[in-house]
């Protein structure tokens, strides 16, 4: 079971970033998080990040060469994002949004996903925790 866990602008000063909003771990406390957890379930997982929106459509569309599954916090391009709801449309494999804090009670341009209608589901609000759910709940779609 091959995995990509996908990272948007700004996920990678997480830690430091507004941590009363996202919790005060690392993404590279979260990825190893995420890979100890995958072998529990014999997932081999790549973890990849970004602030460019290109390079995330590129990493989504190679992962349609290798990977089972995807977990996608898109950050800010979360509902912004025509082109990355058109490449996973065109991915044919799950992908399960991801959110660390609970969007629906923060700002209202934030309630709105261009992306949750064209992924498996969504998991938002519980930190770092968000991308564990996710990671188990793919896992089990994916066996
Ligand atoms: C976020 C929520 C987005 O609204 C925000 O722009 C982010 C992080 C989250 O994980 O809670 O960058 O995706």
């Amino acid at each position: 079971m091959k995995i990509l866990v996908l990272h948007g602008p700004n996920l990678n000063m997480l830690g430091t970033r507004e941590p009363e909003i996202y919790g005060s771990m690392t993404l590279g406390d979260i990825n190893t998080t995420l890979m100890e957890l995958g072998k529990e379930f014999g997932a081999d997982l790549k973890c990849f990040q970004s602030n460019h929106e290109g390079a995330l459509i590129d990493a989504l569309q190679d992962a349609k060469t290798w990977a089972n599954g995807v977990l996608f916090n898109p950050g800010g391009y979360t509902h912004t994002s025509v082109a990355l709801r058109d490449t996973i449309t065109a991915l044919g494999i799950p992908v399960v949004e991801v959110h660390l804090s609970n969007v629906y009670a923060r700002e209202e341009f934030r309630h709105h996903s261009m992306i949750s209608a064209v992924c498996r589901g969504k998991i938002v609000g519980f930190g770092w925790r968000s991308y564990t759910l996710a990671l188990r709940v793919l896992a089990e779609i994916l066996e």
